[in-house]
């Protein structure tokens, strides 16, 4: 297959780790001139982009909950590069704990909203912006979650709140910047063995996909790896998706107990 993202140039927040790391590492080789990190892990974030290569790919140190750190690594970005193609805005956290409706924190909800809501509006927003002042048509792709718009896991109130705003985002970004040409999508991972999901599990790699793989509904194949989450994060950054705008495209093996708490209306 050829390089898909040949001269192109991206941001990829959460890119440090897990999904992140893997999208950076695929955009690269397919082609992409620039792919900056952006990551409150320094030191991951470095290494993963001196292991991908100077040439192409650096590190920004990012906070993403803060809108001025957004706007200034899309400055820079444009002030190395050039332009901006792709922002893939994909850093996020999980829920502190145990955050059901009764002992909900909202100081934890507080700082996770922060991230996963403030810091992906704020990514949107500023990409958006220097597409449209430069004539880019180009792709801008969020992190939902196969919770997002479905599920209801009920201890994990502020994380599945935060992927259905996310999801309103986009579906709300995509008509603002359609008519610049702008396609705002996103994807919708099921559970993969990250540090995220071992963190707040408590587990190792392998205790985590002996816990989700009973609920897969596609049986028989390789448990879900960040790998196929970045192969749908490549489809929606590059000219194969060139008329898909607005949606969230799953990539779950069909995650079984998310659609068991679909609401009844
Ligand atoms: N792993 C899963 O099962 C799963 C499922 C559905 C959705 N997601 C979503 O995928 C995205 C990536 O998560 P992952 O699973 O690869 O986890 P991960 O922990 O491997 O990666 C998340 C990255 O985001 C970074 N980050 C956290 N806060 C940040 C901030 N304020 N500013 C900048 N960067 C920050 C972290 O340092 C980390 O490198 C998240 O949005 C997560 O909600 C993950």
């Amino acid at each position: 297959m050829g390089k898909r993202l040949e001269n192109k140039v991206a941001i990829i927040t959460g890119g440090a780790s897990g999904i992140g790391e893997e999208t950076a590492r695929l955009f690269a080789e397919h082609g992409a001139r620039g792919v900056v990190i952006a990551d409150i892990q320094e030191q991951k974030g470095q290494k993963v982009a001196e292991s991908i290569g100077s040439q192409r790919c650096i590190f920004i140190k990012c906070d993403v909950s803060d809108e001025e750190q957004v706007k200034s690594l899309v400055e820079s970005t444009i002030k190395i590069y050039g332009q901006l193609d792709i922002m893939f805005s994909n850093a996020g956290i999980a829920s502190a704990g145990k955050q059901d409706i009764l002992d909900l924190d909202l100081n934890a909800c507080e700082k996770l909203f922060s991230i996963n809501v403030h810091g992906t509006i704020a990514c949107v927003k500023h990409a958006g912006r220097v597409m449209v002042e430069n004539g880019t048509k180009g792709s801008i792709i969020c992190t939902t979650s196969v919770v997002a718009g479905v599920g209801a896991p009920p201890a994990l109130i502020d994380y599945v709140m935060s992927k259905h705003a996310v999801l309103g985002l986009v579906r709300c970004a995509s008509k603002g910047l359609g008519q610049y040409g702008i396609r705002v999508n996103s994807v919708a991972p099921g559970p993969v063995a990250t540090p995220l999901t071992c963190d707040a599990f408590g587990k190792s790699t392998e205790e985590i996909e002996k816990y989700f793989e009973p609920d897969f509904i596609l049986k028989g194949k390789e448990n879900l790896k960040a790998n196929h989450i970045a192969n749908a994060v490549l489809f929606l950054a590059s000219d194969d998706s060139v008329s898909v705008t607005g949606h969230n495209l799953s990539v779950d093996g069909g995650y079984v107990p998310f659609i068991k708490w679909l609401p009844r209306n």
